[in-house]
């Protein structure tokens, strides 16, 4: 069986539901803005948060339609979240496909972006859980405030590990934090179920966004179906560049970093930046700290999944989440 497949061998009817729910939430009737919502219908993501969120309702008990309506509105945030994103990062592919941007305009994924947003706050408060609503909400201003300090740390002249954790906590893995805290919630599970699955999205996240900065660094644009070797032109620095730079505190690359944040970079002297990463063993150090972040999540499937099929799903999702090409 391939690695998806028996990722969601466990929760196969369950998220049959799911989509069939999303893709009725995303129906519009006519004009301008049903032509954009069946644009984003059309390619899906991999749908690793709802899984995410099925996985472990089951864990604890039962996927219910609370379960359901979070999921359709934590994957719909997340759906709004890349329609904004690639505005913010002027991408013009999303899914293999033209993202609304490039296929529209600004103008429209911005006004689009808000309507599915919204749409998410809708689907959330069919679940009729205050908690799960006020984990939405908070959720929301945790994403912004990632991009937002993402976006600010461009003038930060000072490179540091710390800001890079802090910016992909909040930009990435917060939304799987919530997603494995709801999943959990929606099952009745205890706190301390809650609070131990909510540490494992967490984890999860993090590697996840780490192992997304390191295809930057390669051209693999075909395979995962979104630009590369953005994120230097965009002003911002990852892991694998990073560690190069305080491992060696090279001068000359010092001085193409400050260019970076001015957004003043040529195409060659990214290209420069990426091979000193690389020699300078910055993608092994990504590894590394994804590997180190794999095992604290480890612990949550070790004490806290009995099921033999869930733990295998559980287990080859985490291991995906590092080995993923796409
Ligand atoms: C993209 O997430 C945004 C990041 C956190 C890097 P996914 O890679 O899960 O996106 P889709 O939903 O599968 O397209
Ligand atoms: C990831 O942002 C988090 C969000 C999408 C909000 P990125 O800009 O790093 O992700 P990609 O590479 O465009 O998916
Ligand atoms: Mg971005
Ligand atoms: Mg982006």
């Amino acid at each position: 069986m391939d690695t998806l497949s028996l990722i969601k061998q466990p929760i196969e009817a369950e998220l049959v539901d799911f989509i069939d729910l999303f893709n009725n939430a995303l129906d519009h009737e006519d004009g301008l803005l049903q032509m954009v919502l069946n644009h984003i219908k059309q390619r899906a993501g991999k749908r690793m948060r709802p899984i995410l969120i099925l996985l472990i309702a089951k864990n604890f008990g039962k996927v219910s339609s609370i379960t359901q309506h979070a999921a359709v509105g934590l994957e719909l945030l997340h759906t709004a979240s890349l329609v904004h994103d690639d505005v913010v990062d002027e991408a013009a592919e999303r899914r293999g496909q033209a993202s609304v941007n490039a296929d529209y305009d600004n103008k429209v994924a911005v006004l689009v972006g808000d309507y599915v947003l919204s749409t998410a706050l809708l689907h959330v408060s069919y679940t009729h859980s205050e908690m799960i609503v006020r984990r939405l909400a908070e959720l929301g201003r945790t994403l912004s405030d990632g991009e937002i300090l993402q976006l600010s740390n461009i003038q930060n002249k000072e490179v540091t590990e710390e800001v890079y954790y802090k910016i992909i906590e909040r930009k990435t893995a917060a939304l799987f934090e919530t997603c494995a805290a709801i999943g959990a919630e929606s099952a009745g599970a205890t706190e301390e179920q809650v609070e131990a699955a909510r540490l494992f999205g967490k984890n999860l996240g993090i590697v996840f966004q780490i192992r997304d900065d390191i295809f930057d660094y390669y051209d693999s644009e075909v395979e995962i179906g979104k630009p590369t070797g953005n994120d230097f032109a965009e002003g911002k620095l990852t892991l694998p560049i990073i560690y190069a730079l305080n491992a060696t505190q090279n001068e000359d690359m010092m001085r193409l970093i400050h260019k970076v944040k001015a957004h003043n970079v040529t195409h060659e002297e990214v290209e420069t930046l990426v091979r000193f990463a690389k020699e300078n063993g910055g993608i092994e150090y990504a590894q590394r700290r994804m590997w180190d972040f794999h095992a604290e999540a480890q612990g949550f499937i070790d004490k806290y999944v009995k099921d033999e099929t869930i733990r295998t799903s559980l287990q080859t999702y985490l291991d995906y989440v590092i080995k993923r090409r796409k």
